[in-house]
């Protein structure tokens, strides 16, 4: 008897505790609006890589023209193994190259286009800078994401808005679908005005991208993954506390003055570097800094040392523990900030 009294308290009891769980408060709603997982993924990287590379870095410029030859893309020690390495010096996950820049060049055998690496005297026209980093990226645990132009200075269809956009879907289907998981697309916001009526079919191209790559990001002026900054110093200045979709900012910025390697440039200082960083990382955002290969087809010796130094320099300054002397309160009790945290400052 006593031992049925004493089953009869504990369903009573755990019956009991499950209806007051149930009448419990719920917790409190997410404050909207919230990252998707890839989002939340890419956040967590903090400092990402832009590699600048193509007929520019051949001819010393900046925007090509689109009439460069592809016989002058002659990078004859290419190592994308250097590249990466040089982005893991400087804790690096994911590294983002311009497949095709706006002079129209691809750095892959493009199947719609002959103005590729197919007619560079770089491994008798049998080169593929994708899949060289791809491959390298893939070696070392590194995630790879892809620059595709939307202006093209070269292809004779741009300007024809139905024409160029197949040519441009046709391309991104190429780079998506034959090189593993790309991580994020770049579309450049850049669009020149010798073809002020060209319009991008930015829907179609999302969709499709979506597609074949459910878990990447989406880079553009303004989303749907990730946003740009606005500028090209790396630093951001404002954001919208108001917004209604979670919409992350990038910050590009080159390590040199110009984005493709010039022989007369150099990598900017470390505390100039430091600066930015606590300008956009510091800011919530991700730094996405450029380090552009040379004619050799590698990171000069100069920039591989500054990235190393810089990111030293972070560990350094971060390995103490900055909120030592600091304290945060927090109380069971809702209402004003969500879980009462009351941050003293230093
Ligand atoms: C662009 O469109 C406008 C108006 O639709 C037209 O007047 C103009 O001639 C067009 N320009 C080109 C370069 O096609
Ligand atoms: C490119 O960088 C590599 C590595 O530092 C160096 O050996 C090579 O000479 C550089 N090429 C040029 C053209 O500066």
């Amino acid at each position: 008897m006593a031992k049925l009294l004493q089953l009869l308290c504990i369903i009573t009891l755990s019956t009991y505790s499950k209806l007051a769980f149930s009448l419990a408060t719920p917790p409190p709603l997410p404050i909207l609006p919230l990252p998707s997982y890839a989002q939340l993924k890419w956040q967590q990287r903090e400092l990402i890589m832009f590699l600048h590379f193509g007929v520019n870095t051949f001819t010393d410029s900046e925007w090509g023209t689109g009439n460069e030859s592809p016989a002058i893309f002659n990078p004859t020690g290419l190592d994308a193994n250097q590249w990466v390495d040089t982005a893991t010096k400087g804790g690096i996950s994911l590294m983002i190259l311009t497949a095709k820049h706006h002079d129209g060049f691809c750095l892959w055998p493009s199947k719609y286009t002959d103005h590729s690496v197919v007619g560079s005297p770089w491994k008798n026209g049998h080169g593929d800078v994708v899949q060289e980093l791809v491959n390298a990226a893939k070696a070392r645990g590194v995630d790879v994401g892809l620059y595709l132009s939307p202006w093209d200075r070269h292809d004779r269809r741009y300007g024809n808005t139905k024409a160029y956009n197949e040519y441009y879907l046709a391309q991104l289907q190429e780079l998506l679908n034959n090189y593993g998981n790309v991580r994020e697309i770049w579309f450049d916001g850049a669009k020149g005005s010798n073809a002020p009526n060209m319009s991008y079919d930015f829907n179609d191209w999302f969709a499709m991208v979506k597609e074949l790559q459910s878990t990447i990001n989406i880079f553009s002026d303004a989303g749907p993954g990730v946003r740009w900054v606005g500028n090209e110093n790396g630093y951001l200045n404002t954001g919208d506390p108001k917004g209604t979709d979670w919409l992350p900012a990038e910050c590009d910025v080159s390590i040199r003055t110009g984005w493709f390697w010039h022989k007369s440039q150099s990598p900017k200082g470390v505390n100039e570097l430091l600066e930015i960083y606590y300008n956009s990382v510091g800011r919530n955002c991700l730094l996405l800094l450029n380090v552009p290969p040379n004619t050799t087809g590698l990171i000069s010796k100069s920039d591989v040392q500054r990235l190393t130094e810089f990111k030293n320099a972070i560990d350094t300054i971060f390995s103490t523990n900055l909120a030592e002397k600091c304290s945060i309160k927090a109380t069971s009790q809702r209402g004003g900030r969500n879980g009462g945290l009351d941050p003293k400052m230093c």
